[in-house]
């Protein structure tokens, strides 16, 4: 596969793709994001993801860098050009490049994209195996349902999961609360009813999330949008995460303490399956 990348209307070599040292994003983390899945040569879920930057742009007073049908376009032109199977298209934009300055003024927006191969087929073995994941507090801005580049208290959260041997963490506040993981949405099975965070300030609207629970309502399974505890998550039936990049994935240890015999549970691996089926009908891919 080439490594091509999008900078700023040109399409580069991503080995020359280079953005200015004045760019906000680089400076001030002025700038939002998106992931999105490329499974056949096919992007999932796209429209959400696309939705979800224009509104994150228009949230910060960003410009968008172009329509949304052009964007679309470059994003989907790039993926050819790369020759991409099972890849992760990221787009950056950020507000622009000037003067260091914290005070904003209109500018242009800086659009950057990348594709780059990802192993979704291997995803299928982690859904069997399922991964650890521990508290860490969250130490996140006031609007986490923004998708911005500053993700600091994220890196450094997953870090301190990683450092105990957990994959991921999850961020919790003085209650023990837990809003999601440092980069994947965060569910239990408790009581016959899946539950996750309500959408608000503190989670990003995931848009796997979404799917999940479009897909969990289309197989009659009772929902619960309300925050849960690690203590509830202790003693749930089942856990798991979700994001673009773990469609589906259990959580078979909290804090080193396995959850439901430290295996994958059954409303999670009906969900995981349901979620290759939305992925196979939407793009033809299967693993
Ligand atoms: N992360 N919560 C956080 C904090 C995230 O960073 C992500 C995505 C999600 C799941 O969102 P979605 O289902 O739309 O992927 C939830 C991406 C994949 C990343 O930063 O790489």
């Amino acid at each position: 596969m080439p490594r091509l990348a999008y900078v700023d209307g040109r399409v580069v070599p991503l080995a020359d793709a280079r953005v200015s040292v004045e760019d906000r994003g680089y400076q001030f983390a002025d700038a939002v994001y998106e992931v999105g899945a490329v499974f056949a040569g096919r992007l999932f879920d796209w429209p959400q993801h696309l939705a979800r930057l224009t509104r994150n742009l228009s949230a910060l007073n960003i410009a968008m860098p172009m329509a949304a049908a052009a964007l679309d376009l470059q994003a989907r032109r790039l993926i050819a050009l790369n020759r991409a199977r099972e890849a992760l298209l990221y787009i950056q934009v950020s507000r622009g490049v000037g003067r260091r300055d914290h005070a904003v003024t209109p500018m242009r927006p800086v659009l950057v994209m990348t594709v780059r191969p990802f192993d979704f087929a291997g995803r299928v073995a982690l859904q069997a195996k399922g991964i650890a994941v521990t508290g860490v507090s969250d130490q996140r801005w006031g609007r986490c349902d923004i998708k911005t580049v500053g993700l600091l208290p994220n890196v450094l959260a997953k870090a301190a999961a990683k450092a105990g041997g957990a994959a991921e963490a999850w961020l919790v506040d003085a209650h023990e609360t837990v809003a999601e993981g440092g980069s994947t949405n965060a569910w239990i099975v408790a009581g016959g009813r899946l539950i996750t965070h309500p959408l608000s300030a503190r989670i990003l609207p995931g848009v796997m999330r979404a799917t999940t629970l479009r897909l969990a309502a289309e197989h009659q399974l009772a929902i619960e949008e309300r925050p849960f505890t690690l203590a509830e998550a202790r003693c749930a039936d089942e856990a798991f995460v979700t994001s673009t990049t773990n469609p589906v994935v259990a959580v078979v240890t909290l804090d080193g303490q396995a959850i439901a015999g430290g295996i994958p549970g059954p409303v999670t691996r009906r969900l995981g399956q349901a979620m290759w089926g939305e992925i196979e009908r939407q793009t033809g891919y299967r693993p």
